[in-house]
């Protein structure tokens, strides 16, 4: 499919608010994209298609994954949603006939994150959080940051670290692999300094 027929399909199956977000995320991702030279058409695209796999119901989400050979952890069995980034990884190609590995790992990764991260996959994680639907106290300091930063780690650190304080307030399980993205961020930062 062409990005036209992408977003048509998923304005036909998308909720209204779901589809608007998913536009959000592909515009912000853009502006990202320009602004850390990262090839904007995939970040448009995965953008666009970052949560097409989010229509799925809590309970049907470990089908859906198991189906296709997607190992669910401790973590993902307590909280299926998160299953919904690895779904829609496999989903770009089966329905979208999109064979692009490198926005395929920017999904896969927008929720929980992962060790060494791509310039695309940061792109996305963050566009996800700060698109101009969503409303939540500390995002205008998000974006804010996205703005006056010129260091995509060091904006992705500190919106890691409002996604781990949110998660942990409200005392749902932290995935390991957002601690392999954040130490490694740290890691690499003093790597860096040295
Ligand atoms: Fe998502
Ligand atoms: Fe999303």
């Amino acid at each position: 499919m062409n990005v036209d027929e992408i977003r048509r399909e998923l304005q036909s199956r998308l909720k209204k608010s779901r589809f608007a977000h998913s536009i959000g995320v592909a515009d912000t991702a853009v502006k990202l994209a320009k602004k850390f030279g990262v090839d904007s058409e995939k970040a448009y695209i995965a953008g666009l298609l970052h949560d097409c796999a989010r229509e799925f119901e809590n309970d049907e989400l470990p089908a859906q994954a198991e189906k296709r050979g997607i190992k669910i952890g401790e973590v993902e069995k307590n909280s299926p949603l998160l299953l919904h980034a690895y779904i829609g990884a496999k989903m770009i190609s089966e329905i979208y006939g999109v064979n692009d590995s490198e926005i395929s790992q920017a999904i896969y990764r927008h929720t929980v994150g992962a060790k060494n991260m791509s310039a695309l996959d940061k792109i996305i994680y963050f566009a996800d959080m700060i698109e101009p639907n969503r409303d939540y106290p500390g995002v205008d300091k998000l974006r804010e940051l996205a703005e006056t930063s010129n260091n995509l780690d060091e904006i992705i650190l500190t919106a890691m670290n409002e996604s781990i304080i949110f998660v942990t307030q409200k005392n749902s399980l932290l995935h390991p692999d957002t601690i392999d993205a954040r130490n490694f961020l740290i890691l690499n930062r003093k790597e860096n300094k040295k």
